[in-house]
């Protein structure tokens, strides 16, 4: 494959992978079929076409493709799970709400290489027989459903769409809806809820697994963006030259976004498992800001669970345990999950010795009191709960035992909810409060008084100040 030349400025760093993001920021690349076509595009499409669709879910099975949404799905498993004795349509979905705070990657596929991802669509719906998909793309992109439309139209005219996909008698068609607006619109069944036009409340599992009863009932998949644009890879490369990209059971690229305290935020792809936080963190994202320390990671989205800089984790090496640092957890779905935390959707958040941690939770617990749908108790009270209790920590109003009753409410969510936003709404709360306790008491009690904090916590704090007093 010819060498990629990208935008001065915005090469990858030298310890990327670039499969997914390979055309993104390339010098000379467009949105257009042409170009596309160009690079190759759309023979994937073709070769998949020739193969039996259950021999193309079998090649994704054997990739070891884990879904890049956030629970980390094996994508060709997920596939296996529509009835064979199926007699209703089945429905395909690429989820492009991207909701997940910390998480912006498939924004850039759609606005730089939308036919990537129409491509691996296309071939994932003939893989789960699917004559109906749907791109579920959020309210706030309308730019991306623009571009979308405009792609889709060009692979119809190519007849890459249609009634007669490039003459094998296969019929798709894909429709660009645009969302709601609400990060439960992420959650694949508030997801297909609001695509048959209600509220986006989520459905209980079981019964309501998609790939059994999903869209109007009917067997339906649900993938992630990224997800969507590994199929084509694994046609073109074959299940065991991409299992041999990244590590046995975490295989081949994924594309972490990385934000906060660092000095160069932004998307780094990988080889999943092959570069660890240290190497992310101080070699492709240069280091922490002049003068900072590493203080905290969130490894996977804002849900995931927080690790801190001094702590030790435990991962199996063989068939040793090792003990390790947070620089040398290496970034994949099992040594995360080992260590307590998650992959999850890819967003690494970095926070250094400035961020207050109440501020950092009363962040998150902002969002989560306003994104709850409302169906459950425990997360509709409980999520408010949880922000009030740490708007009075911030604000200097709480006593000592509000740390404990903020823990309490979020075992009380944890688990006992419809959907897994109640796990996403508890997490970042269970996991502060056990590994920052003192810190979070020091904040009610004025022993953190002369700390140094930065310029947003102290603006929250004022902010707050005068709402809770
Ligand atoms: C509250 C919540 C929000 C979610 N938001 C997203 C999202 O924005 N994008 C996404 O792909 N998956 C999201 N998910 C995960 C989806 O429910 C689903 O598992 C995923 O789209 C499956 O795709 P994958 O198997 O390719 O990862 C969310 C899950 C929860 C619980
Ligand atoms: S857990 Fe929260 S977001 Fe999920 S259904 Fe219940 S109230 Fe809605």
């Amino acid at each position: 494959m010819a060498k990629v030349k990208y935008i001065a400025g915005k090469e990858p760093h030298a310890k990327e992978h670039r499969m997914i993001f390979r055309n993104v920021d390339r010098e000379g690349w467009d949105t257009s079929l042409a170009t596309y076509q160009k690079e190759g595009g759309y023979k994937q499409l073709a070769k998949a076409l020739k193969m039996e669709p259950k021999a193309v879910q079998e090649e994704v099975k054997a990739a070891g493709l884990r879904g890049r949404g956030g629970a980390g799905f094996p994508t060709g498993v997920k596939w296996g799970f529509v009835p064979p004795n199926n007699t209703k349509p089945v429905y395909l979905i690429c989820n492009a709400d991207e909701s997940e705070p910390g998480t912006f990657k498939d924004r850039y596929i759609i606005h730089q290489d939308p036919h990537q991802l129409i491509e691996g669509l296309i071939i994932s719906a003939y893989a789960v027989g699917a004559h109906l998909a749907y791109i579920y793309i959020r309210e706030e992109f309308p730019e991306g459903a623009q571009i979308l439309e405009t792609a889709i139209e060009e692979a119809r005219k190519q007849k890459f769409l249609g009634k007669n996909v490039c003459g094998t008698g296969f019929e798709l068609e894909i429709y660009v809806h645009r969302g709601a607006g609400a990060y439960i619109c992420g959650e694949e069944t508030g997801l297909i809820e609001s695509l048959e036009g209600k509220r986006p409340y989520p459905r209980i599992k079981p019964p309501y697994f998609p790939a059994a009863m999903g869209l109007y009932l009917c067997p339906t998949i649900v993938n992630n963006v990224e997800s969507l644009c590994h199929v084509k890879h694994i046609i073109d490369m074959g299940a065991d030259a991409y299992g041999k990209l990244g590590t046995p059971r975490n295989t081949g690229t994924r594309i972490l976004c990385v934000s906060g305290d660092v000095k160069k935020p932004g998307y780094y792809e990988i080889q999943v498992g092959k570069v660890t936080m240290g190497e992310l963190i101080n070699d492709m994202c240069g280091g922490m800001k002049e003068g900072r320390k590493l203080k905290a990671v969130i490894p996977g989205g804002s849900s995931s669970k927080i690790l801190r800089a001094d702590e030790k984790f435990t991962l199996k090496q063989g068939d040793k345990d090792v003990e390790i640092g947070i620089e040398d957890i290496p970034m994949d779905f099992d040594s995360l999950m080992a260590c307590g935390s998650m992959a999850g959707s890819g967003g690494v958040i970095v926070i250094d010795d400035s961020r207050a941690i109440s501020w950092v939770l009363n962040n998150l617990n902002t969002f989560y009191a306003h994104e709850s749908c409302g169906q459950c108790t425990p997360c509709r009270e409980g999520s408010a709960w949880m922000k009030k209790i740490t708007d009075r920590i911030v604000s200097g109003n709480a006593s000592p035992e509000d740390v404990d009753t903020l823990e309490s409410v979020a075992y009380n969510i944890d688990g006992k909810t419809i959907c897994a936003f109640g796990e996403a709404c508890s997490w970042p709360t269970e996991a502060m409060v056990a590994k920052f306790r003192d810190e979070l008491i020091g904040d009610t009690d004025g022993k953190n008084a002369k700390r140094p904090v930065s310029k947003e916590t102290q603006e929250a704090a004022k902010n707050l100040k005068s709402l809770t007093t």
